[in-house]
C-alpha cells in the first residue's frame, strides 16, 4: 500500500461526520496501513480516515511511541486546560495556539477488536481531541478565536484547493501537525 494525498481545507469530505466502523476485517487493516503511510509521508503525528477521503471513524497517531490506530474512538472525560501550538495536515503551513482540555480519557477498539482505554495528557491528549474533531467534521479553524479565524480565512481564501501535502520548506517541522 502506498500513501494517499491528504485532503485539504475546502474539500467537503472534511466537513462531514464519519460513520462507525462495523466490521474489523482485512480491508480495515489495509486502510490503517495506508493511513499510517500517508501520515508519515506528510510528516504528521496524527491522521483521521476522512483526511484521505474515507468516511469511517478511525484515526492513527504517533506521538513518539510508534503508530497506533483507534477505531470508533470516543472521549469519555476531559480535565484541565493546556495551550499548545497546533497544526493540521489539511491546513499545511499554518498553526495556532489553541486552548483545550489537557487530560482526556479515550476509549475505542484496536485492530483485533479489543477495547482500548487510554488516559492521555499534553501532546497525546491533544492528538486525540484533534483527530476526534476531524471524525466529527470539525476543522482546526473552527477552534480559533474570532481574530485568529479572520486572519486564517484571509490566508486560506487566497490559496488554491488541493495543495500537495508535501512541505518542501520544512515549515511543518516547527510545530505538530495532526
Ligand atoms: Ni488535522
Amino acid at each position: 500500500m502506498s500513501a494517499l494525498p491528504i485532503r485539504q481545507f475546502g474539500d467537503p469530505v472534511l466537513k462531514e461526520r464519519t460513520r462507525e466502523v462495523e466490521n474489523i476485517d482485512g480491508s480495515l487493516a489495509t486502510l490503517v496501513d495506508t493511513m499510517i503511510e500517508s501520515m508519515y509521508e506528510a510528516r504528521g503525528s496524527g491522521l483521521a480516515a476522512n483526511q484521505i477521503g474515507v468516511q469511517r471513524r478511525v484515526f492513527v497517531y504517533d506521538v513518539g511511541e510508534g503508530a497506533r490506530p483507534v477505531i470508533n474512538p470516543r472521549i469519555m472525560e476531559t480535565d484541565g486546560e493546556w495551550t499548545y501550538e497546533e497544526g493540521c495536515l489539511s491546513i499545511p503551513g499554518l498553526s495556532w495556539e489553541i486552548v483545550r482540555p489537557n487530560a482526556v480519557h479515550l476509549v475505542g477498539l484496536d485492530l483485533d477488536g479489543n477495547e482500548i482505554s487510554i488516559e492521555a495528557t499534553e501532546l497525546e491528549g491533544r492528538a486525540f481531541q484533534h483527530e476526534l474533531d476531524h471524525l466529527d467534521g470539525i476543522l482546526l479553524v473552527e477552534r480559533l478565536d474570532d481574530d485568529q479565524r479572520k486572519e486564517a480565512l484571509k490566508i486560506l481564501r487566497g490559496r488554491t484547493l488541493h495543495l500537495p501535502a508535501a512541505d518542501p520548506d520544512g515549515i511543518g517541522s516547527i510545530f505538530t501537525r495532526l
